[in-house]
């Protein structure tokens, strides 16, 4: 059995990560120090994967516990997920942002280097493209600066990872990028949790419909795109949990790929409103406001070189992932009562 060492994997995708690893027969040891998860998630886990993984609490910036951990094991892949996420808290505590990201990076990928660790997969993002001048990005799409702190550990992860690769280094790294991963488990045993108010749509939208939030606030009806609202490519999180999966069956000869993980069709926010109707049987609340800082009118994924180079594709539907997310937001909800 193959031990993958999952930093972040009590967090949204790592978790639904961990549990794709199991059903192919890997060994996830798990680091997370839960700041931005529960135990609520590894409880989740637990149920689904029985004792198919191990848990470490550890802080991925912590040099000395991460060499401990490389030492106690021999890891034969390695999945760094462990970063902070949120495009708005970046604006306002950008030190925090760089300081996690970057030094949890940092960190992980020297021990992958000292330890000849055969195959690193950072957890990369679309956010890397900017504004692009297409709506549909490719791999080779040329990268643009991106609005916010977060998009830009991004950004400088993928450059370090580049700079790092300039000289020879004794392991194969895929960058994933990801479009909108959205859905849940469809157990409803893990999901996304955000901590407070969320910032991502879709777990606005389903906590507009327990009640929980009064209503969804739309971000401008006024780009140029068919109904006015933005186009983003949405992928169920189970879908981009396997390419991580695949990403270790991968093999090339090139040391350094870029992949993006999307759909390759996007849908607007009112689209993404209706389709949670259609799916839930509820009526949302929702209103128009002004355009959010920073969000781009529309991207979506061209996803050949996924499909024909990593041998992965989303096989899960947009109204496959809002009925996962609201079954896992109803249980959350009576898990909390
Ligand atoms: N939206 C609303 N109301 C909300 C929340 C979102 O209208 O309350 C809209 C946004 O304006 C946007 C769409 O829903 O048009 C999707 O917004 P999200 O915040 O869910 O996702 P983003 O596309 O803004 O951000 C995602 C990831 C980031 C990543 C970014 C790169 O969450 O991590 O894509 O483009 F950096």
């Amino acid at each position: 059995m193959k031990n993958v060492l999952v930093t972040g994997g009590a967090g949204y995708i790592g978790s639904h990560t961990v549990v794709s690893l199991v059903e192919q027969g890997f060994y996830p040891v798990v680091v997370d120090d839960l700041r931005s998860s529960s135990s609520l998630i590894l409880e989740g886990l637990s149920t689904l994967v029985k004792d198919g993984y191990t848990f470490h609490r550890e802080d991925v910036c912590d040099l000395d516990s991460m060499t401990r951990l490389f030492q106690e094991y021999r890891f034969d892949a390695v999945i760094h997920f462990a970063a902070y996420k949120s495009v708005g808290d970046s604006c306002e505590e950008p030190l925090k942002y760089y300081h996690n990201n970057l030094l949890g990076l940092i960190n992980i990928l020297g021990l992958c280097r000292d330890f000849c660790i055969p195959k690193f997969v950072f957890s990369s993002s679309c956010t890397v493209y900017g504004e692009p001048d297409e709506k549909q990005v490719y791999e080779h799409t040329p990268k643009r600066l991106p609005e916010s702190p977060y998009g830009f550990t991004k950004w400088m992860g993928e450059q370090i990872i580049e700079d790092l690769h300039r000289n020879v280094v004794p392991f194969q790294t895929l960058c994933l990028r990801y479009f909108n991963p959205i859905g849940a488990h469809p157990s409803g045993m893990i999901g996304e949790l955000p901590k407070g108010i969320p910032n991502n749509l879709l777990p606005y939208i389903t906590q507009t419909a327990t009640g929980e939030l009064s209503s969804l606030t739309i971000f401008g009806d006024d780009y140029p795109t068919p109904d006015g609202t933005c186009i983003r490519d949405y992928v169920h999180v189970c879908d981009v949990a396997d390419a991580h999966v695949q990403s270790l069956f991968f093999s090339d000869p090139n040391p350094l790929c870029f992949f993006n993980i999307g759909t390759g069709c996007g849908s607007s926010v009112l689209e993404m409103v209706r389709l949670f109707e259609q799916v839930s049987g509820k009526t949302l609340p929702y209103t128009i406001g002004k355009r959010r800082k920073g969000d781009i009118t529309e991207i979506f994924a061209n996803v050949n070189a996924s499909k024909n180079l990593l041998g992965w594709s989303a096989k899960r539907t947009v109204e496959d992932a809002i009925r996962d997310a609201w079954n896992w937001e109803q249980r959350r909800n009576k898990t909390h009562d």
